[in-house]
């Protein structure tokens, strides 16, 4: 299996004229992705490490050249991956953009844990699931397919979040806490209990209810 080196995937980000902010994104993203890889390995799940890092920091590869296009910068991505030489890692950035029901009927992989991971991660702020989507419905639904899809997508996304965190001690709220202490990289620091915070599953369905009311009220956009 080739696999990129985090040192490489850096050369093709900035080779790829990734800006600042994504490059962050993208680190967050592999930080999360690392973290509950390793916490999932210890449960035995199998996944590769260095598949996880380099699918997260890649993923995004194409997104500032598709967002000048207006292409779906996952099969982008993943054809410029592919052509690089790197198809498991290809397969991870197409992935990351998309969901199926027969995606939950399998152990998880390293795609699935990227996808999550890209979806706790807003900009470079690590968000729970309802507020990120809430962002990409705000940012993305200009029409109402594509805001019927993100719908579907959030809905699947609990369910492979609740696929993710079965067997694992931790939660999903706890992945704020040490995303901000891991090299993006490498290893994983423990959870630290302390930084617990509010997380919207349990205390704040706000951004749902707005998702749900745009829904309701077939709005191509929200406000406020
Ligand atoms: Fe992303």
């Amino acid at each position: 299996m080739n696999i990129p080196s985090s040192q490489q995937c850096l050369s093709l980000m900035v080779n790829h004229e990734m800006p600042a902010h994504i490059q962050e994104h993208s680190h967050q993203v592999a930080r999360i992705a690392l973290g509950l890889g390793r916490c999932l390995n210890r449960q035995g799940a199998g996944l590769n490490m260095e598949l996880l890092g380099a699918g997260g920091l890649l993923h995004d590869i194409a997104k500032v050249h598709c967002l000048r296009t207006g292409e779906n910068h996952g099969l982008v991505g993943g054809r410029m991956v592919r052509q690089i030489g790197y198809p498991q890692v290809a397969h991870i950035v197409e992935d990351h953009v998309r969901i199926a029901v027969s995606d939950l009927q399998h152990p998880v992989t390293e795609s699935l844990v990227v996808n999550y991971a890209d979806k706790r991660v807003k900009h470079t702020e690590v968000v729970c699931l309802e507020a990120r989507f809430g962002d990409l419905v705000e940012r993305y639904a200009v029409t109402i397919e594509r805001r019927d899809f993100l719908n579907q997508f959030l809905s699947l996304m609990l369910r492979v979040e609740d696929m993710i965190f079965a067997d694992l001690e931790i939660q999903p709220v706890d992945i704020a806490g040490w995303a901000r202490a891991m090299p993006s990289h490498g290893g994983i620091l423990n959870a630290p209990g302390s930084e617990r915070q509010a997380y919207c599953r349990q205390t704040d369905s706000s951004v749902m209810n707005r998702v749900s009311a745009a829904s309701h009220d077939n709005r191509w956009r929200l406000h406020g």
